[in-house]
């Protein structure tokens, strides 16, 4: 599905965030790198993050398991090690890196508390972990966000060349855990210190935790 997507995924994500998604993913790495890190962003997608990552100091590794995916990212960094893997399974020992994040892409892994395992494994003692994926706003919003999400995006989706699979948008961010439950499920996989900070009304959220 993600190969599919892959030539849209971009201009998808300026129109659906109105051009917000830039500054949720430099908040995301001012939040957790710091200059001289080792980073790995999982699910790197095109690598907006990992690219986000490096502007903030880290020496990055952006994987994915779309090979099309990986082809837009390897023209944003030479710099970058772009990895085609699985995120259930990484291919890097245990404590390889100073920090994690994760961009829109826990909600797409099939097993959520092996794949938070899996990237505490590859953290360091105190290392840092980042997840920005989109939440379930409550309140006033929740209306607008339902008929954005449930009926505009697959119809613009299917507008596109390739972006009938945003079809699975909404199907995907209504099965997954709300802020909170997200909080409880990294701390479950063995972080400290975990917080979250929603944006744009609650409908993003950034949440943080250090490796215990
Ligand atoms: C919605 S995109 C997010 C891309 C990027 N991180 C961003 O911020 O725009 C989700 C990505 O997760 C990847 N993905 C999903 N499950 C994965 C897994 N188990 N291992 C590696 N990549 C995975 C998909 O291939 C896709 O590129």
């Amino acid at each position: 599905m993600f190969d599919a997507i892959a030539r849209v995924y971009d201009p998808m994500n300026r129109v659906l965030t109105a051009g917000l998604d830039g500054r949720w993913r430099r908040r995301a790495a001012e939040a957790v790198v710091r200059s001289g890190d080792r980073v790995l962003d999982a699910c790197c997608g095109t690598g907006d993050l990992a690219v986000a990552d490096e502007r903030a100091g880290g020496t990055v590794t952006g994987l994915d398991f779309s090979e099309r995916m990986l082809e837009r990212a390897r023209r944003k960094s030479a710099s970058i090690e772009w990895v085609q893997g699985d995120a259930l399974a990484l291919p890097f020992p245990d404590g390889s890196f100073d920090a994690v994040t994760v961009g829109f892409g826990v909600r797409n892994v099939v097993d959520l508390p092996r794949g938070l395992a899996e990237l505490r494994r590859v953290l360091k003692p105190g290392g840092r972990l980042g997840v920005l994926d989109i939440t379930t706003p409550r309140g006033i919003l929740r209306p607008f966000y339902r008929v954005w999400f449930d009926r505009l995006v697959p119809l613009l989706g299917k507008a596109l060349p390739g972006g009938s699979a945003y079809t699975y948008l909404p199907a995907s961010v209504r099965r997954f855990p709300s802020a909170p439950e997200l909080a409880d499920l990294i701390r479950a996989a063995g972080f400290d210190q975990v917080d979250y900070r929603l944006f744009a009304g609650g409908i993003v959220a950034l949440h943080t935790g250090m490796a215990a």
